[in-house]
């Protein structure tokens, strides 16, 4: 659905979920991640970019693993400490996986896909026409209910730091993987909270499309 589409549909409240395709099992056992290979640090930020055109081929079982364990996943077995900082280690961002097969929620402690809804909100991650098929669009959210130390003055700040944390992993593990890759803001907040189900101490963030890139023919 290109864009002015969207946002005509989403001024009358009409940008909605597709049934899910594929597999969509409750629980998503997840590869263990990769935590050896990689490119070299220095060469993975010399080719952050954001990349806003996808091929609609899934990725790898591996790839979802290894993506998300750099997201957010834990680091440090024993301390439960993640790949991503906290304030006051709250641990409050929520990292869900918009897929084809359904909206997930990452488990970082089993390193688990949950499954939280049984439809393909993709299209509605995003006002952007690529979002609705490229093969994975990340959704942040921040859970106020964990930040009850933190002032709440502070809160929003604070996830949204978070948040930006995992960003950058992910484009980092992207460039490090050929995967293409790009944070948004601009998308229906009110849409995708009703999509996905957030209650009221559940905040959208920011959202994020990963993929291949696509292959362009030449002429
Ligand atoms: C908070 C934030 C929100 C963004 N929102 C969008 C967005 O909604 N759509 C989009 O295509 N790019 C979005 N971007 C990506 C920026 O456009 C991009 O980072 C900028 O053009 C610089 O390009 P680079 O990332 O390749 O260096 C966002 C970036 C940030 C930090």
């Amino acid at each position: 659905m290109n864009t002015l589409t969207k946002l005509a549909l989403g001024l009358m409240g009409q940008v909605k979920p597709r049934p899910a395709t594929g597999h969509s099992a409750s629980r998503w056992v997840l590869p263990p991640p990769d935590q050896e290979g990689g490119m070299p640090l220095m060469q993975a930020l010399h080719q952050r970019q954001s990349q806003r055109e996808f091929s609609p081929q899934a990725l790898t079982q591996q790839q979802l693993a290894d993506l998300l364990w750099a997201c957010g996943g834990v680091n440090r077995p024993g301390l439960g400490g993640r790949t991503t900082p906290s304030a006051m280690n709250a641990q409050e961002l929520r990292i869900y996986a918009a897929l084809p097969q359904g909206l997930f929620r990452y488990q970082p402690a089993t390193h688990e896909l949950e499954l939280t809804s049984d439809r393909d909100v993709r299209a509605v991650t995003g006002y952007q026409d690529f979002v609705d098929t490229a093969a994975l669009d990340l959704v942040y959210v921040a859970d106020h209910a964990s930040m009850k130390l933190v002032p709440a003055a502070r809160r929003e700040a604070y996830a949204l730091t978070a948040a930006g944390a995992a960003v950058q992993n992910v484009y980092l593990y992207g460039a490090s993987a050929g995967l293409a890759s790009v944070v948004r803001a601009w998308f229906d907040r009110d849409a995708l909270s009703e999509a996905m189900g957030l209650g009221s101490d559940e905040q959208l963030l920011l959202t994020q499309t990963v993929g291949l890139p696509k292959v362009c023919c030449p002429a």
